[in-house]
């Protein structure tokens, strides 16, 4: 009658992707317990981690989700949730896709599964809309699926799990700074020009056929944005400089995780990983400003 969870951190963009490519951390994520009651209802009854999250269900992300599911499902008992937050909010790591999750996703496995990893990201984006005043799946499709996830479309919801090369891992820094997803989508153009509308598209199929043949220097040669990072990487302190460390060093490429501030490197090989980890680390240890630093095979 109970579950324990590990809720995975993610990436969502991956540079070229905005708002329909991600992938999921193996080193960072939320525990969740979820568990079945007689009472009905869904209960937050512990939060762990020095935030400071609403108990109550209709204003915490995990319990909007679950609320979606449960009031299509109408189950004859009830739920209670607790939460042992790991991923900050606001680091870019899909904190909030996690909690949105992970209520789902234990309700799901303590019901006998009547709902699709697809049905279950529907329930979540509700969750998750709360958050970031936008309805998107980009985080919530690789941390219910792991690997590489493409968001086909929202409506009728449509996610592709998209294949990783065997030796590929992601290096991750997060400054320890504040960017609001609402705000971050904000400042960001309504329309596109045609010519980037063009670069990004090449790069994102190229991206895609690359991660499907194990093709590292495509890889390379794709993670590049045109039309997302010129805006958001303002709001990020140094990040030209801890991109162009790790490039220097052998990271196949990288970018802003999310909507940041977390900046996202991918590399062949954890022994490469390892050395960008160093480089990036490099830049934000000379400036005082608090990072975390995490390696995840994808
Ligand atoms: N695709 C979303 C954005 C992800 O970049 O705004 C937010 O984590």
């Amino acid at each position: 009658n109970e579950i324990k969870i590990f809720s995975p951190a993610t990436v969502a963009n991956v540079a070229c992707g905005f708002d329909v490519l991600g992938f999921c951390l193996d080193s960072v994520g939320d525990e969740m317990v979820i568990r079945k009651t007689d009472k009905r209802g869904i209960y937050i009854t512990k939060i762990e981690g020095d935030f400071d999250l609403p108990y109550e269900a209709e204003l915490n992300v995990a319990g909007v989700s679950a609320l979606a599911m449960y009031n299509a499902l109408k189950p004859d008992c009830g739920f209670e949730i607790e939460i042992n937050k790991k991923i900050k909010p606001g680091s870019g790591i899909g904190s909030s896709a996690a909690s949105a999750v992970g209520s789902v996703f234990g309700m799901n496995e303590l019901l006998g599964r009547p709902y699709t990893k697809t049905q279950l990201t529907a329930f979540a984006v509700k969750g998750e809309a709360l958050a970031s005043k936008c309805e998107h799946a980009d985080n919530l499709a690789p941390a219910l699926f792991g690997g590489f996830t493409l968001v086909k479309s929202m409506m009728p919801l449509e996610i592709l799990e998209i294949p990783s090369p065997d030796d590929l891992y992601a290096t991750i820094i997060h400054p320890q700074i504040e960017v609001k997803t609402s705000e971050a989508r904000a400042i960001l153009p309504k329309e596109v020009s045609l010519t980037n509308a063009i670069t990004q598209w090449a790069n994102f199929g190229s991206l895609i056929h690359a991660l499907h043949t194990s093709d590292y220097s495509l890889i390379q040669k794709s993670l590049h944005d045109v039309i997302v990072e010129p805006y958001r990487s303002k709001l990020i302190p140094y990040y030209n400089e801890v991109k162009t460390e790790a490039l220097k060093v052998g990271a196949l490429g990288g970018g802003i995780s999310g909507s940041g501030p977390s900046i996202f490197t991918l590399s062949k090989g954890i022994e490469s990983a390892t050395k960008v980890a160093s480089s990036m680390k490099s830049v934000y240890s000379k400036t005082g400003i608090a990072f975390d630093i995490h390696i995840s095979k994808i």
